[in-house]
């Protein structure tokens, strides 16, 4: 099998000025995830740092970095999928994790749930010896500075991948919509909405504005069009057009299939987007 990994920095409508670090960081992100896979991990290892990687990365909406809710605070959602066992985890509106989606990662591996929400996410990161952190420390001063200037902010984060056994996996993370209402949990959150895998079709991760994507399911519905053989470059054109006119959304998709064929699209104005495999010597940029 040739491995491969995906990697986005979320869709949607980004300050000129930020693109290029934007694209450098998902290509950062894609070489952190590709590192693991080199190290014998598995997909479901790869996809999990390259999206912690751009969680500690400020410019993205994601961990450290993450837009601010309508009480000024951070509330984040992530979620991670293994194609292989169709096992699961994902934590919504958490608020004192610098990596939710490690936090995610334990639910997954711990077995007996699938998401876990809020002061029970927090509880349960305490339980296992995960460290929090204040809530301030997630705070950028540019976010504090937007969110002043009603100005959103997209940038959720996500990556796809394969590894060298044929494992497949996917994962999403964001601190959702500027000044939304606190307790909002929107699509990162949910397996079939944000994120999805099943390594007998493939797997995608979402990014754009998660009451659409909820809507039609959009994760799920875009590996379900992979059947067929269908190129994932086609199915994730298809999956747009779905969210576009029946869920009446914008957003972006990276898919990739059961084989390691690549696919992306967006109806928002930019996705930032990286990936890498065996024949490139570095993460390249997917437009
Ligand atoms: N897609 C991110 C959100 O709406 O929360």
């Amino acid at each position: 099998m040739k491995p491969v990994i995906v990697v986005h920095g979320g869709a949607g409508r980004v300050p000129e000025e930020d693109e290029e670090e934007r694209w450098e960081g998902c290509r950062r992100a894609a070489l952190a995830g590709w590192r693991r896979l080199l190290q014998g991990g598995s997909a479901l290892d790869a996809v999990e740092e390259a999206v912690a990687f751009l969680e500690d990365h400020p410019l993205f909406n994601a961990g450290r970095g993450s837009v601010l809710n309508a009480a000024g605070e951070v509330e984040m959602d992530a979620s991670l999928m293994d194609g292989g066992r169709l096992h699961a985890g994902a934590v919504g509106a958490v608020r004192n994790l610098r990596n939710p989606i490690r936090l995610a990662r334990r639910v997954l591996d711990d077995g007996r749930h699938i998401l876990l929400v809020a002061e029970g996410a927090d509880r349960f990161a305490r339980d296992i010896g995960i460290s929090g952190c204040s809530g301030e420390e997630l705070v950028t001063e540019r976010q504090r500075a937007r969110w002043e200037a009603m100005k959103d902010s997209p940038g959720t984060v996500g990556a796809v991948a394969v590894d060298g056994a044929g494992g497949i996996a996917a994962a999403t993370s964001t601190g959702g919509l500027l000044r939304k209402r606190p307790g909002r949990v929107g699509d990162s959150a949910l397996i079939g909405a944000g994120t999805y895998a099943d390594h007998l079709l493939g797997a995608a991760s979402v990014t754009g504005h998660g009451e659409a994507i909820m809507r039609v399911v959009l994760a799920k519905t875009a590996v379900d069009l992979l059947a067929g053989d269908r190129h994932p470059q086609d199915a994730a054109r298809l999956a747009m057009a779905v969210l576009g006119e029946r869920g009446q959304g914008e957003g972006g998709i990276i898919l990739v299939d059961r084989k390691g064929r690549v696919g992306h699209a967006h109806n928002a104005p930019v996705m930032s987007c990286a990936f890498m495999d065996k024949t490139s010597d570095a993460p390249s940029l997917l437009w």
